[in-house]
């Protein structure tokens, strides 16, 4: 694994500063925002005037005059009140590059070590289509999975499944009203294994029986009676549970494959069934929960709490597992795994106050001590007319619905596209589109709301996937010809002189950075925004140096290697946003 390259300007940084006996921590410089003042700026003068009490310009004169002598910079130059400006070497730049190129990590660091992260994401409920909201929490969580492996950790993606809540005795009490003698209810095994209704059906029914139960006490009764027995281990309720159950998640494994969505669990609620009893006992003995009207709750709120913080509701009277609970319960089981350092759950921000209490009373009860619990949250997907997105009727868009509508955007853009082969243009369609969406969705502020606009998101040109996925095919295409050229004529170091050169090179030298930013943030957007800005200088160099007509050989063969370089890191981070490039576009 090879240094970045602001961590070598650091390293620079700190034997000067070791030599002028300054606090070491603050040895750090910032890319530049000003490229004419120089590619690095340090701006530890005036944090280390405050310690040695000596003026910060005295402290920045010093500092350049110890780096100047420094062969990794062309130059250093003091501004304002004690800016340090650092121009690298054009050599320090190129060996830099150079080593970036064939260090497997692409200078992305290894912060994880080995520590386990849990990512919690996707959530679908059993017995609904996966619809618009799961997207999010897909692509950001598979994201976030991707981006957390390649900083070393071990990743353990999990859906959690909701698969033990009121849906599933609102669904057997509908069925038992058509099908009253099958044998889930009639008492008697054995079961069958194939359920009962086709996928569609089961679509169907349950948003029909959701509404019957809202609407009729009666119906509501029994889903709740049947969700009671369906806890209480009902063997016949149970068989039926299980089909219904893998029936929903064989669909849902179809839509995470389209994705290219990959999860080492698909555990769910239910898994932890039988931990909820003893944990609530167990939190009841302790005192962390306390009796409330019949139900138990525990205390969540601190004192200096900004907002009101209510307590979390433990159980009810009536003992049936709660959202909170089987969160708890999921947490304790865990907090088992070995080296579990971190546990995030990208979960609609909507449930924010959901997370809160479950943390607070997992540190009152001391469940995964030690471990960091964070919500990454995001805003919803919306509709052009800026509220959550819907079908034409209104109603709760379905995932597939909606990739369905890019994909056949895409298509039509593929149509015209005498690169590729007939045959090749339904697969490239699906590529494209799903990139598109997934491109949008990681892009920007995850907490902000995006619209979705199909027409304008499959774009080639602006900030979408496939201006992205475009670029990477044209500097494939590049390299592919200068690999059909003489040896005299291959690709070299990258060795960046001109200023767009320049400019691309230390921005595809800042890949390992981003990856650090964007997995503190919980921020693929990071990631995504850098992407675009690296295809955007590549556009810019492309432009202005030629590269396959290039007459000098040694130039043209920096020139390819700057596209290689390029190349290498922007293709890592389609991959770490779980976008895939197609061969020819
Ligand atoms: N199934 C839940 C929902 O649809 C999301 C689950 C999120 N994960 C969690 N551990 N609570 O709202």
């Amino acid at each position: 694994m090879s240094l970045s390259l602001s961590a070598r300007v650091d390293e620079a940084l700190a034997s000067a500063f070791h030599l002028l006996a300054l606090p070491p921590e603050l040895a750090h410089a910032e890319p530049s925002s000003r490229p004419e003042l120089g590619d690095f700026q340090c701006h530890a003068a005036l944090a280390a005037a405050r310690v040695v009490r000596r003026p910060p310009r005295a402290i920045a004169d010093e500092i350049a005059a110890a780096l100047r002598g420094d062969a990794r910079f062309a130059a250093v130059e003091v501004a304002g009140p004690g800016f340090v400006n650092l121009r690298l070497a054009d050599g320090f730049l190129a060996g830099v590059a150079a080593t970036t190129l064939v260090d497997p990590a692409l200078g992305v660091r290894n912060e994880g070590e080995g520590q386990l992260v849990v990512l919690d994401f996707g959530g679908p409920n059993v017995a609904k289509p996966l619809h618009v909201g799961h997207l999010r929490s897909l692509v950001l969580g598979e994201s976030l999975r991707r981006i957390h492996g390649a900083l070393g950790w071990r990743t353990h993606g999990d859906a959690h499944l909701g698969d033990w809540g009121l849906q599933m005795g609102m669904l057997s009490s509908a069925i038992r009203r058509t099908s009253p003698s099958l044998p889930y209810f009639t008492g008697a095994g054995p079961y069958p294994s194939e359920p009962p209704v086709t996928l569609d059906e089961l679509e169907r029914l349950y948003p029909e029986a959701a509404a019957a139960s809202r609407e009729d006490p009666a119906r509501m009764a029994e889903a709740r009676a049947d969700t009671a027995a369906l806890q209480a281990g009902d063997p016949g309720l149970l068989a039926l549970w299980h089909t219904l159950r893998q029936l929903s998640v064989d669909a849902q494994v179809q839509d995470f494959a389209l994705l290219d969505v990959h999860f080492d669990a698909l555990d769910g609620e239910s898994d932890v069934r039988d931990a909820i009893a003893p944990l609530v006992e167990n939190l009841r003995a302790r005192g962390v929960a306390r009796d409330s009207d019949g139900a138990l709750v525990i205390d969540v709120a601190l004192p200096g709490d900004a907002t009101e913080m209510p307590p979390l509701l433990l159980a009810k009277s009536d003992g049936a597992a709660l959202y909170a609970t089987t969160d708890l319960a999921t947490l304790q089981a865990r907090a088992q795994m070995p080296g579990l350092a971190k546990v995030i759950y990208v979960v609609d921000q909507r449930q924010a106050l959901h997370f809160q209490q479950v943390f607070r009373a997992a540190r009152r009860a001391g469940i995964a001590d030690g471990v960091d619990l964070v919500h990454a949250g995001f805003g919803t997907v919306n509709g052009k007319d800026g509220k959550p997105f819907k079908t034409r009727q209104g109603g709760v868009a379905r995932l597939r619905d909606l990739l369905d509508e890019a994909v056949e955007r895409a298509g039509e853009r593929v149509e015209s596209s005498e690169r590729v082969a007939v045959d090749e243009r339904a697969g490239l369609a699906a590529m494209i589109g799903i990139a598109a969406v997934k491109f949008a969705d990681l892009s920007g502020d995850r907490l902000s709301g995006y619209v979705f606009d199909a027409e304008r998101l499959v774009a080639f040109e602006g900030k979408t996937g496939p201006y992205l996925q475009y670029a990477v095919v044209r500097m494939r295409s590049i390299l592919e010809k200068a690999g059909a050229q003489p040896a005299e004529q291959q690709v070299g170091i990258p060795h960046a002189t001109q200023p767009v050169e320049r400019e691309l090179v230390l921005a595809c030298l800042a890949f390992g950075d981003k990856v650090s930013e964007a997995a503190h943030l919980l921020q693929p957007g990071v990631l995504a925004a850098w992407a675009y800005d690296i295809a955007q200088r590549f556009s810019k160099f492309y432009d202005r140096c030629p590269i396959l007509r290039e007459e000098d050989d040694a130039v043209r063969a920096h020139r390819l290697g700057i596209c290689q370089l390029t190349l290498a890191v922007l293709q890592r981070a389609l991959i770490l946003l779980g976008i895939t490039v197609p061969t020819r576009m």
